[in-house]
């Protein structure tokens, strides 16, 4: 067997969350080499907590958990409790962690990890705003050219936005930081809404993962019960999209998703749009593409995957 993909995964958990880093550590092609938490779907205290629990449930103690920022570059946190809950992994009732966080700074982690790995063998797995990326592009350009490639969670084009009409949360919550990792020149996928909204958790596919029976079948089902109310009153829909576990899918399987190289700009300037992500899908602007953008995805293949991991 060829030696696991590095990746990296930073993240604001958030249940979806949850379920991508479960997904990432019950599959033996991946080497999880940190996670590095960021605010986002609740305050830092909560999503650098919510990580450490997630590793426990996994029986993942060796696992790296990294707290990084506690806000966005330039605009004040939103957060997402309607959505997730107060704690942000409200459904299973899991004990505090015992784990406790490293004492490297989640960017300063990133910078070192980047610098040290072999160019083009670590990938960034983005499922939150991109706050710690930008931060690390920052603090040190050279690892724009060791990054492998960013595989992230955000943004939409055909879906337009989920917390305004124009903007999806990850990349509402700190557009400057978006604009500086999609100008960065690093190989992006991006999971859009587009994708996600097709990933629905229909209560025939959550019952799957019940039937699991086991500690994290059950927390994961208990998990999605309470993250797809939101989503279910919202679209009307039977589920809710399960936006983070694509990127982890899409390591897995890349024959599950299909999409298109475009030119993707982000909205920093207006108020009514801040955050929308400007995908030249039609290549109108002349632009270069900066990106590979997923449209369509085989949710039934995706949610077997998944189950099957798990
Ligand atoms: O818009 C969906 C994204 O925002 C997901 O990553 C969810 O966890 C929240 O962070
Ligand atoms: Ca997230």
């Amino acid at each position: 067997m060829t030696q696991p993909a590095k990746i990296i995964i930073d993240t604001d958990p958030g249940q979806d969350d949850a379920v991508a880093i479960l997904l990432a550590l019950a599959s033996p092609e991946l080497e999880v080499v940190g996670i590095t938490a960021v605010a986002g779907n609740v305050p830092l205290a909560l999503t650098e907590k919510n990580a450490l629990k997630i590793c426990e449930l996994a029986g993942r103690r060796d696992i790296k958990v990294f707290s990084g920022a506690i806000r966005p570059l330039m605009r004040a946190l939103v957060t997402a409790e309607e959505v997730h809950g107060k704690t942000g992994l409200n459904g299973p009732d899991l004990p505090e962690p015992t784990m406790t966080l490293q004492d490297e700074y989640a960017v300063d982690f990133i910078v070192r990890t980047l610098m040290n790995e072999a160019p083009g063998t670590v990938t960034l797995c983005p499922l939150g705003p991109l706050t710690n990326i930008a931060l690390a592009l920052i603090r040190e350009p050279k690892i724009a050219e060791r990054i492998k490639q960013i595989v992230l969670m955000g943004g939409g084009y055909f879906e337009q936005g989920n917390v305004t009409p124009s903007a999806e949360f990850n990349i509402y919550v700190d557009p400057h930081a978006a604009d500086i990792v999609f100008r960065s020149g690093v190989p992006i996928v991006m999971m859009p809404l587009d994708v996600t909204h097709k990933a629905l958790t229909t209560r025939a596919r959550v019952e799957g993962i019940r039937a699991i029976n086991t500690p994290v079948g059950k927390a994961t089902a208990e998990l999605l019960d309470f993250f797809e109310r939101y989503d279910e009153r919202k679209y009307g829909t039977d589920g809710g999209p399960l936006h983070d576990p694509c990127v982890i899918a899409y390591l897995l399987k890349p024959g599950l998703f299909s999409g298109r190289d475009c030119n993707v700009a982000i909205e920093t300037a207006s108020e009514l749009t801040m955050g929308a992500t400007v995908v030249d899908w039609w290549g109108v602007t002349g632009r270069p593409a900066n990106a590979k953008v997923m449209r369509d995805i085989d949710a039934d293949g995706f949610f077997a995957l998944l189950t099957e991991r798990l």
